[in-house]
């Protein structure tokens, strides 16, 4: 599975509805419901539409929904599981083209497990078009650089830096800010003066999340492949280790993430 597949998008979904911070939810509608008559939130980066199954029994039932993505498959699939309801609509957009962004009216943008593969220029370049429409920022689910297993293994620490250093390489729009992602953002929104609330939202994967975890595993044996510290041999043997563990109903998993709330200073 790719990081971008519906398969695995629908594996992370529970744990990600699970993971994300009660507080900036709670902010994110208190914000909503006293601020705006017609609410109206664009989500960028939507894959299948996670971030609207959750959020949408949360803000109040009148809020306008845009879900944007650049993969037709991922925007089909959303369309499916949705089905029609009055006030979504979907539109297939390059982020790249943030100029052309339909930002008119956005009351909140909203993205999870987007900024995380952006770079330091792209976040600035949203931050600026965000400021200009004095729309808010809610960016749940940004990797944040760790993972801890309950039973260690001597190569944790390689395969980790690895994967992490993996996580900075350009994932389509320049070099990605990985584990670096909501620290930027949040320098960045205040210097445009927005407040800005940061809170962890961990996965934390017990035995009965054997799936996700095997996944999660395979998902990272391209990545440390890929930079190369690691041997073959070594990763191999990493790698059967943490499946044993999995297999045996023996193995829970940290996974770090931030969530990121940014409102427009009056
Ligand atoms: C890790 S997935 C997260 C999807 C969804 N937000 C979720 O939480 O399930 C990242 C998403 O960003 C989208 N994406 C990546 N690059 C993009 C670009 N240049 N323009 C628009 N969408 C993009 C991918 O298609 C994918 O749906």
């Amino acid at each position: 599975m790719s990081g971008f597949d519906k398969d695995w998008l629908a594996l992370r979904e529970p744990a990600d509805r699970h993971a994300r911070a009660q507080p900036l939810l709670d902010g994110l509608c208190r914000h909503l419901v006293e601020k705006t008559e017609t609410p109206s939130l664009l989500d960028i980066g939507c894959g299948t539409g996670s971030t609207y199954r959750t959020l949408s029994a949360l803000v109040p039932p009148a809020t306008r929904w845009q879900l944007l993505d650049y993969d037709p498959l991922l925007l089909e699939e959303a369309a499916r599981r949705i089905g029609s309801v009055e006030g979504v609509t979907l539109h297939r957009h390059d982020l790249n083209d943030l100029q052309s962004l339909p930002l008119e009216g956005v009351t909140f943008v909203t993205a999870s497990a987007l900024f995380d593969l952006c770079s330091a220029t792209f976040c600035n370049r949203v931050v600026d078009r965000l400021a200009e429409q004095r729309t808010g920022l809610y960016a749940a689910l940004n990797y944040d650089g760790v993972m801890e297993w309950s039973h260690a293994h001597p190569l944790d620490g390689q395969v980790v830096a690895s994967f992490n250093r993996h996580q900075r390489l350009d994932k389509g729009f320049g070099p990605a800010l990985g584990p670096d992602a909501s620290d930027h953002l949040r320098l960045s929104l205040e210097s445009s003066g927005y407040r800005v609330k940061v809170a962890a939202s961990p996965w934390v994967l017990g035995a009965e999340k054997h799936d996700l975890q095997v996944e999660l595993l395979r998902g990272m044996e391209n990545p440390v492949t890929e930079i190369g510290l690691v041997s073959q041999s070594d990763l191999e043997d990493w790698m059967a280790f943490r499946l044993a563990a999995i297999t045996r109903q023996d193995s829970s998993c940290v996974v770090g993430h931030t969530d990121l709330l940014a409102i427009r200073r009056r």
